[in-house]
């Protein structure tokens, strides 16, 4: 074997084990390099990335437009802090605001940071504007959510890996089924403040709740005088074909909780969107973060938001989704028991008597392409919006492939 055969993969795998804790369970991939829905690896191996950083890089690795967008203010500034105003603030804040039809955005990082800043809106509105007593707000979630990973947001979380060991716990959550609108209406009381859905749950397994379901919680809200608040880190910004998943139910929540994607893949950037009657119960030093809506964050923000006002992503994932679907409904029978999703994201269900999920896309990554398992036998399937029908023709060959 000459030097060149030496292959980088087993060493830099064996030095991340070694000097990190073990919370994640990669696959032995080590990247170095990434354009569109490809990246390569330390070896110079290729592989389609259909996770795209769970939604994260819904443009794709390095879009010219962000990685240039990026580029112009690394060369002008990239942290004030919010104790003063820079000049990426508004225009970042205005056109998300616009493009989510509420009058204020409030920007954090991380989507846990935009979910734990819409619990904490939620709980001051029900005190200051619902008039629930103090301390007694309730807010309403969902089984088999995936909110992040804070210590209040895992109290509310019904995956034992996810929760225990974690506690004592946050009180004052309500777990229903999901899709269930009369488990819903039974847990509703006066001290409700808010309902918290995905409306796509991710992390479950891309699960699509039953036509009208969101609908009715729109309206159980507005009878009992309830926020309904849509977790869209995951599945808006294009990912299922429409800005926003739950433009499919014909419904506009009271609060959008934005993240991932709003960073085009370059920086953590999230956000709440509401209108002024909600938004506006927070005054200064009630919340915040340093890094929070810092000029480089908006600078990109602002690139992603205009990328998503041309309509040409949603455009492409509704029409390439369709493209996907096809394809993985015609693998059921065929190793696939079930497959659902909308747009370019899929959950696939493989047969359990053939491979569990880890196995499915530990052989999928053999045949260069990058997917990740979720519970059992099931894969997700997430490619970024980028992505071509020919590409989405190679990953499906390789899936049918392994199921053969
Ligand atoms: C629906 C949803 N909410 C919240 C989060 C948490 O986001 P972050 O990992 O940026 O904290 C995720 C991450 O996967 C998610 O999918």
């Amino acid at each position: 074997m000459t030097s060149v055969d030496i292959l980088r993969t087993p060493d830099e795998l064996a030095r991340a084990e070694r000097h990190t804790a073990h919370n994640y369970h990669p696959l032995p991939v080590v990247i170095t390099e990434g354009e569109g829905a490809w990246v390569t690896d330390v070896d110079g191996r290729r592989y389609l990335d259909f996770l795209a950083g769970y939604s994260a890089l819904n443009f794709g690795h390095r879009h010219p437009g962000l990685i240039a967008a990026a580029h112009a203010q690394l060369d002008r500034i990239t942290l004030t802090s919010r104790a003063f105003v820079h000049d990426q603030f508004a225009e970042f804040c205005r056109s998300l605001a616009a493009l989510c039809g509420k009058e204020l955005v409030l920007p954090m990082n991380t989507g846990a940071e935009a979910v734990e800043t819409a619990i904490k809106v939620s709980r001051k509105w029900g005190y200051q504007v619902k008039g629930v007593a103090d301390g007694r707000a309730e807010i309403i979630v969902a089984a088999d959510n995936f909110h992040g990973r804070t210590t209040t947001i895992v109290s509310f979380s019904t995956d034992p890996d996810a929760k225990a060991d974690f506690g004592p716990y946050t009180p004052g959550f309500i777990v229903v089924p999901y899709g269930d609108e009369v488990a819903l209406r039974e847990a509703i009381t006066p001290n409700t403040v808010a309902v918290l859905l995905e409306p796509i749950q991710g992390e479950a397994g891309v699960l699509v709740p039953p036509a009208g379901y969101f609908a009715a919680v729109r309206a159980l809200c507005d009878e009992h005088n309830v926020l309904m608040v849509a977790d869209e880190i995951q599945s808006g910004l294009g990912r299922t074909g429409r800005t926003f998943a739950i433009e499919h139910e014909g419904v506009v929540p009271d609060m959008y909780v934005l993240g991932k994607a709003l960073g085009g893949g370059i920086v953590p950037v999230s956000a709440v969107a509401a209108d002024r009657d909600v938004l506006g119960v927070l005054k200064p030093g009630e919340h915040g973060s340093t890094f929070g809506g810092n000029p480089l964050a908006c600078a990109v923000g602002t690139e992603v938001v205009r990328l998503l006002a041309t309509g040409d992503f949603q455009r492409r994932s509704a029409e390439l989704g369709e493209h996907l679907h096809a394809r993985l409904n015609a693998l059921i029978g065929h190793g696939v028991v079930a497959v659902r999703g909308r747009g370019l994201w899929a959950g696939v269900d493989i047969d359990p008597a053939l491979l569990t999920g880890r196995q499915a896309v530990e052989r999928l990554a053999e045949r260069g392409v990058l997917a990740k398992d979720t519970h059992g036998s099931t894969i997700r399937l997430a490619p970024p919006l980028v992505v071509t029908r020919e590409e989405i023709d190679h990953a499906v060959d390789q899936l049918a492939a392994i199921l053969s």
